[in-house]
This record gives C-alpha cells, structure tokens and sequence, in this order.
C-alpha cells in the first residue's frame, strides 16, 4: 500500500496549492474540487504525457475533443438513459443517501436508522438546451467522453483516410451524478478522462486487447508508480456488461485499498451497431484487400485523470529525516513535476540580484521554472521537495566570480557545481533521464553534507 494516508495528501495538496474544495468559501459544492496553481500543472502533465504516449507517439492513434452536450438520442442509443444507474438507499431518521451497494444490511452507517428498499437513481446530469425547460428540451451533461468518439467515427475514417486498425482518442471533462463521492478527488461529480477507442477487425480483438493491457499497465510503470502498488484485475462474469467480450481494471493499491484507475474493455461491436440502429446510418467499413464489410470491434482503454493524479501524488510521497529534521518530498517523474527547476538566489542581496534573473531568463522558456528568493535557502530547498521540483539551481557570490551555478538534485541531494552557459543543456539532459552525476565539460561535483 502506499505508505502515506490520505488526509496527509489532502493536507498537502491544499497547503501547497495544488487541490483545494470546490468553491470553498461557501462551504464547499459536493464531490467537486478546483485544482490551483501547482495542481493544475500536474494534471495538465499527466493528460499529455497520455496523449504523447496514445496519439504522438504512435501512427495508428488520432485526437478529437467532441462536445460535453450531445443529442440526447446519443444516451439512448448507448443505453445509459435506460441503464446508467445506482441503486439507491435513504436512511428513514436522518435523511442521508447511500449507494445500496456500499452499505451491509439495511442500517445507517451514520445513525443506524432503518434504511428503505433501494431504487435505481440514473447518475446523469440533465439540463436544456435552448430557451424552453421541458422535456424536449432536457439534453445529459455527457458521464463518458467515450461516446463522442463513436459518434464521430464516420467522420473521422473518411477524413483521415485511415484503415484499421485505428484508435480514436480523447481527453476531457465528464460528469455524474454520483450517490456518494469521497477520498478525495477518487469519486467526484465532476472529472476528466482520458478515453481511447481503438476500432479493429473482428478476429484481431483478442491480440489487441492483450496489447493495450500492457501498454497500459507499463505506462503508469514508466511514470514512476511502483508495479508493487500495481495490478491487473479481470472483472468476473457477472461484473462484466452484457455487451462486453472481456475486461480488465488497472487498480492501484489506494489507502482505502485497491481501487479502479482505468478499465480496459472489449466492446466487441456492440456500440457501432447501437448508433448504427438508432441513427439509420451505416457505420460499418468496407476493407479493400478482403473485400469484407464489417462492423469494427472496439478496444477501449478508460482512465481518470483525477484518480492518476492522486495515485500519482500518493506514490511519490516520501518522508525522511536530513540533518535531524524532517523531510518531505514527493519524488514525482519529471515529467510529471509541477515545476521543473527552481532558481535560488543565495539571497536578496542586491550584487546578486541581476545575475539570477538572467540565468531564469536563459532557461524559463524552456521549463516550467520558479523563482524564489523568500526565506533561508534551506527552507526553500524543503518547498521544492515538498511539491517535487526535480532540480534548484542556486545563484552565490562565487557565481558572480567564476560564472558557475549549482543545481541540487531532489532526490539524492547531491550538488553538482557547472558553466551557466551549459546550464540549459545540463538540465534538458537531466529531466531527459541522464544520471545526475554525469558532468558536462567544466562541471564538478560539490562535495560535503546534504541540504
Ligand atoms: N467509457 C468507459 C467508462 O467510462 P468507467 O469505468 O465508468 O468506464 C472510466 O470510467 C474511468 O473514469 C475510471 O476508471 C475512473 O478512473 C474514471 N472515473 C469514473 N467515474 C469517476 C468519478 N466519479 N470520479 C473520478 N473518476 C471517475
């Protein structure tokens, strides 16, 4: 399990400003959360480390970004106004709501009162579109960006004039209504996804299925997260939707133990022919070398961002004592970390001053940077561990001398002494993975105690 419990991450994350509840000035909106400055770097690094990784990276991925509101027919069509729903319980004495699988019995988990029958309560959002409330106007605020991609699908193979097998990716916001929210940003009324549908010829599912459980699983791996932390679990039979061949959950070993980051599903066709009935359009494709006309299966892998963002968060976070104090850092990927490198000034000291604002300047436009020239230089290094700033680069008065500068590296401590005219590149080298002990030409390692 991730040693750190949540409410240390949720500390954490609203004292340093990277989550904080959702207009809490008012008391807060349920199951909603703003993500501030550093938060919002983070996630903004997770979404595209995904997308560089599902659509850059690859030929046979491309990106849409599809409407959140959509014809209501669509939500017909998938079933999710017939289906999408929880079952719900109230507790007769104090009112509250639970999702009637999440309680045992039929007592209150808050007061022990007696609890009624459950019924199903459907987790989308209504509003209307247009001017006119009532009940042709009533449109969902979409609970999966996935069915903007079959929707598009037509579309997208005639103008890409691509063949299959081809996947379809999108990142975005979805929402749903959900009967109880909580730890934190994992269950939410509001969330993004991140969302692949890769369409394929039936009889090839089963190989691609297996491909992108591994792409997946390596992916969260490659990002740092600790594969002890990480596994595949397949969902049993009666877990399984009735359309569905075949899925598999990548869960992460949470503090309330393992839990759901993404689910990786074989659709089989059952979407394409749905919009295909409901719309009176022929979404099948017509393959050249074959001469087959098929329906494509689908392969879709589903994360949350918000659950990666916490994984991410929870399993970076480490403690330990340097020089008889505590230290807290959170040993994010770099390219993941908020704030890449962090500029220290020695001090205010006006001989310094011009000297750090030029070398921010010469690397600012490279990295995401932090200038930072409040407090001890100590207490400052402690800020950047504790919001996972790989490397600080501290300007003193021997820089004004020899025009060298050090950078200290996060996670080893250790303190590497070089040129500012290779500054740039030393650090492009590093957050690009090089051992923080290899030295560029006119570098060298500061010896003596960790700071
Ligand atoms: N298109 C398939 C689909 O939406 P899902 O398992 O319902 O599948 C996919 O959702 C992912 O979206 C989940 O694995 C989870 O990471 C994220 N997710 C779902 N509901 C969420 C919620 N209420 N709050 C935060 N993330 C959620």
């Amino acid at each position: 399990m991730s040693s750190v419990d949540m409410e240390t991450i949720v500390s954490l994350c609203k004292r340093r400003g990277f989550i904080f509840q959702s207009s809490e000035i008012y008391g807060g909106a349920g199951g909603c959360w703003d993500y501030g400055p550093l938060g919002v770097e983070l996630k903004r690094n997770v979404k595209e480390a995904w997308w560089k990784a599902m659509v850059h990276d690859r030929d046979d991925v491309v990106g849409i970004d599809a409407s959140i509101l959509m014809n209501p027919q669509v939500w017909v069509a998938s079933r999710h106004v017939q289906q999408f729903s929880d079952p719900l319980v109230d507790c007769k004495a104090c009112k509250n709501r639970f999702r009637a699988d999440h309680v045992q019995g039929n007592r209150c988990p808050d007061c022990g009162g007696e609890l009624t029958e459950p019924r199903m309560f459907n987790l989308m959002f209504k509003t209307f579109m247009g001017p006119v409330e009532n009940d042709a106007a009533v449109v969902y605020l979409r609970p999966e960006t996935a069915q903007g991609i079959f929707v598009n699908f037509q579309n997208v193979m005639s103008t890409s004039r691509r063949k299959l097998p081809l996947g379809i990716a999108q990142v975005g916001k979805s929402f749903r209504n959900e009967i109880t929210t909580g730890n934190f940003i994992f269950r939410s009324r509001e969330f993004e996804q991140m969302e692949m549908e890769y369409f394929v010829k039936p009889g090839t599912d089963d190989h691609w299925f297996q491909h992108w459980l591994e792409q997946r699983f390596n992916w969260y791996v490659k990002l740092g997260i600790k594969k002890d932390n990480l596994r595949l679990r397949p969902h049993e039979k009666e877990e399984l939707a009735h359309y569905a061949k075949g899925c598999y959950d990548v869960e992460y070993l949470f503090p309330m133990g393992w839990s759901e980051l993404e689910g990786i599903a074989n659709r089989g066709s059952y979407d394409l022919e749905q919009h295909s009935k409901f719309s009176g359009k022929d979404l099948s494709v017509f393959e050249e070398e074959t001469k087959e006309r098929f329906v494509p299966y689908v392969i879709e892998p589903s994360a949350g961002v918000d659950r990666s963002v916490l994984a991410f968060l929870l399993d970076s976070y480490h403690e330990e004592t340097v020089e008889k104090e505590k230290r807290v850092v959170l040993r994010l990927h770099p390219t993941l970390a908020p704030i890449k490198v962090a500029v220290l000034p020695l001090s205010r000291n006006e001989k310094l001053v011009p000297l750090a604002t030029e070398v921010h300047a010469s690397i600012r436009g490279c990295f995401m940077t932090q200038y930072d020239d409040s407090q001890s230089i100590g207490r400052r290094y402690r800020r950047q561990d504790e919001v996972g700033t790989p490397y600080c680069v501290t300007i003193d008065f021997q820089s004004l001398e020899d025009k060298q500068v050090t950078i200290r590296d996060r996670d080893s401590l250790h303190q590497i002494r070089i040129p500012i005219d290779v500054l740039r590149a030393t650090l492009t080298a590093k957050l690009a993975g090089e051992a923080f002990d290899v030295l560029p030409p006119g570098g060298s390692l500061v010896s003596g105690g960790k700071s």
